[in-house]
């Protein structure tokens, strides 16, 4: 001990020796620290009937969140409740249920938002200052109010509680209340902190013609992320959206804790899944991928929505809820039937003429259909005419070669007949063999001295860029113009971003928001000159699948893969997230364009008929027994299809199962529709009893199997209980592979 010191008084006299010399006038230290005003401790509860989200603020102001899940009467009890040790530093560890959680203080864990002020700090601590409340019809509305006190940085949570459907739709805003502009480097639209033993995460995967593919994870001690940086047809590889099973290593759709969200944006996104010791942080919003956000001094950034749901019942209940909210909010004109149509592309592609689209409107009206849907191929002239993918786009002028009667001619004779008009337009993109491309190549979304490279023979319009986004609402709106009788447009999107660059921004972080936030202003616009129009959102089929673009489209392409037993496993996934009524599922030839499959024309049918009806092929190819059976298959289809736009879905075996069974029920549970699908032949196996679902078990309902001759259930046409039905022996004979049977159910 004695040697320590001598070695240590020795060392001090060393110091001056080797640079040290104690400051002669001691700077005086300016750092005072801002104080932050107390409040009242209180809790703030967001609720529907069934649901609740609840938020507590302590005499600190900080902004906590305890509770998602079912509606606890009395929330006040939660004014006490203390979750964490945060004396132990559990905000550093992410596990203090941070409502909204920001890069600077102790917390260092997936922020919610991460702002970069102009002296170069990164510390952002939110405080509460105050929320409100207002109510209309069905929804109730609270603002939560946060601040920074020492860079004036505010927060508004907004968080709109949807009552019946059991829905809480929340966002985001951020406004720079300093003097000097900010960078926002992640600006979720939402964060939620979940406390279970166990996450069992469901998302969705997959590419063109496998689109909307269900993954089932259950989650680590690590950082699950979920996103795109495609940007546009940002839905090909994933979804923004999910669902969560609590303390479950098995997903269920009738039985267990579920949460499930969905992100409506339409461009670059980000899903985090933050798991720390003791809590799952799930973090939604616009991926920050190359989109550094400057906000000027006063300018404020609203996030996009992001839809949240909880069910006690399984993931059946939450995909319920989902569509109960899509129906009065989230898909534009929601509640609608839209008509069954033919569509021109896998029967005629880009080769006809007058007589060849007559002729399908003719034989789709006599086959009961209700519109005809001209796809691309019709405009374009001259060196770039469209008569292939490889030019033409951008010119969207009628090909008078091809068309010289024009499009009113088309349209008119198909009113005549009874049907509806559609026509497809891909607005947002150019073909290097095109007069736009040779007029504005500074509209060419690109990046200085590289190539431009092509997808599909295509580039990509910058829709960042007002004059372009002015180009691609009069390419819609000439469309219209060229007959009064067009009642339905194709919207297709065939690419996504590479090495991108806009001529017009000035800075380039903000293409990849701006493009989305550009394409909602020209659908804005759309939809202010055109509400009754009916539009499809297509992109290379459903590579643009989400709750931004449907509040303005009333359907999707669901995949460019028609064959009946891909669409199982796509109809199916889809069918997690999203309403039945924006599935747009074609009948198509065999075998089909895409996987080569030879499947029953019945099985092709009854596939179709789970979503939007519509059929894509020629119809002169077809039989007469085969266009007898599409007859009655689109005659029934009819009758029963308000249950598939408005009634409640009840999925009751998955297509990996190796038979594909689904229900829906009208909301008085008085009439149903059940769908059954061998995919793969199992030996002696029969299709294993179905247990029904969503139905009254006290009510007797009459079954009938719809479009045979001879039933492949001993019980058709008879009548059972809902109890039997849900409980007992509803066992449909489909032991062959690619047999199907779809019966009707109605109450006595
Ligand atoms: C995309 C669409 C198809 C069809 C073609 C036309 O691939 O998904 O449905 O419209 O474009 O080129």
């Amino acid at each position: 001990m004695k040697r320590f010191f001598l070695l240590l008084s020795a060392a001090l006299l060393l110091l001056p020796a080797i640079g040290y010399s104690a400051p002669k006038n001691k700077k005086k230290d300016t750092h005072t620290v801002v104080a932050i005003p107390t409040v009242e401790a209180q809790v703030i509860a967001v609720e529907t009937e069934g649901v609740q989200w609840l938020f507590h603020v302590d005499k600190a102001g900080v902004l906590r969140c305890y509770h998602f899940g079912k509606r606890i009467a009395d929330p006040g009890q939660f004014l006490e409740f203390s979750g964490t040790r945060t004396r132990h530093g559990a905000e550093k560890y992410g596990d203090a249920a941070m409502a909204w959680p920001t890069v600077g203080g102790r917390y260092n864990n997936e922020p919610a938002l991460h702002v970069k002020y102009a002296d170069g700090s990164h510390n952002t601590e939110l405080y509460y200052t105050g929320h409100e409340v207002s109510v209309a019809d069905d929804v109730t509305t609270t603002t939560i109010f946060l601040k920074d006190y020492v860079t004036a940085l505010e927060v508004a949570l907004v968080y709109q509680a949807w009552q019946k459907e059991n829905v809480i739709v929340s966002h985001s805003e951020i406004k720079n209340g300093g003097k000097k502009s900010v960078e926002l480097l992640e600006y979720a639209s939402s964060f939620m902190p979940v406390k279970a033993d166990k996450y069992l995460l469901t998302h969705f995967w997959g590419h063109w013609g496998s689109e909307m593919s269900v993954d089932h994870e259950l989650l680590g001690h690590d950082k699950k992320v979920i996103e795109t940086r495609i940007g546009v047809s940002a839905t090909k590889l994933n979804n923004p959206s999910f669902l969560l099973s609590l303390d479950t290593e098995a997903y269920n759709e009738r039985y267990g804790e579920v949460i499930a969200g969905a992100l409506a944006w339409s461009g670059n996104f980000k899903l985090c899944f933050d798991r720390t010791i003791s809590q799952l942080n799930i973090c939604a919003g616009i991926n920050p991928y190359a989109s550094a956000y400057k906000l000027a001094a006063g300018e404020t950034f609203t996030t996009p929505d992001m839809i949240w749901t909880w069910s006690g019942n399984g993931a059946g209940q939450a995909s319920r809820n989902l569509h109960a909210w899509a129906r009065v909010n989230g898909v534009y004109g929601g509640e609608k039937i839209n008509p069954t149509l033919l569509n021109s592309w896998e029967g005629a592609y880009f080769n006809f003429n007058a007589a060849t689209l007559i002729s399908m409107i003719d034989d789709a009206a006599a086959m009961g259909l209700e519109m005809f849907v001209l796809d691309d191929g019709w405009f374009g002239n001259g060196e770039y005419a469209r008569n292939n993918d490889r030019a033409g786009l951008g010119d969207w002028e009628l090909n008078t070669q091809k068309l010289p009667e024009g499009i009113d001619y088309i349209a008119s004779h198909a009113h005549e007949k009874g049907l509806k008009f559609g026509i497809w337009i891909e607005p947002e993109m150019v073909n290097p063999k095109s007069n736009l491309a040779n007029a504005h190549p500074d509209w060419v979304v690109r990046s200085p001295g590289r190539e431009i490279y092509t997808g599909r023979n295509q580039w990509l319009l910058d829709l960042s860029n007002p004059a372009v986004q002015d180009f691609v609402f009069g390419v819609f709106d000439r469309t219209m113009q060229l007959s009064d009788k067009i009642d339905y447009i194709k919207w297709d999107c065939n690419r996504v971003v590479n090495s991108f660059g806009s001529d017009w921004q000035k800075d380039q972080d903000r293409f990849f928001v701006e493009y989305v936030q550009g394409y909602y202003k020209v659908l804005r616009r759309v939809r202010e000159k055109y509400p009754e129009v009916i539009i499809q959102c297509c992109s290379s089929g459903g590579s643009r699948v989400d709750y931004g673009q449907l509040a303005y489209h009333n359907e999707v392409w669901t995949s460019d893969n028609t064959d009946a037993i891909c669409r199982s496993r796509i109809q199916y996934g889809t069918s997690l997230i999203y309403p039945a009524s924006i599935m747009g599922c074609h009948v198509s030839a065999v075998p089909n364009h895409q996987s080569g499959a030879i499947t029953p024309l019945k099985f092709r049918f009854d596939m179709a008929c789970a979503g939007r009806l519509g059929m894509e092929l020629q119809p002169k190819d077809l039989s007469d027994s085969e266009r007898d059976l599409a007859d009655r298959c689109i005659k029934s289809y009819k009758q029963y299809r308000d249950l598939v736009f408005n009634g409640d879905l009840y999925r009751l075996v998955a297509p990996e199962e190796g038979r594909y069974a689904l229900m829906y029920v009208s909301q008085d549970k008085r009439r149903a529709v059940v769908y059954g699908f061998n995919l793969s032949y199992e030996s002696r196996e029969i299709f294993r009893t179905l247990h029904l679902d969503g139905l009254n078990p006290d009510l007797r309902y009459k079954v009938n199997e719809l479009n045979v001759d001879k039933s492949c259930w001993w019980g058709n046409g008879k009548t059972f209980t809902g109890d039997f039905l849900m409980n007992g022996g509803f066992n449909p004979y489909l032991y062959k592979t690619y047999s199907s049977a779809i019966f009707y159910l109605e109450a006595e």
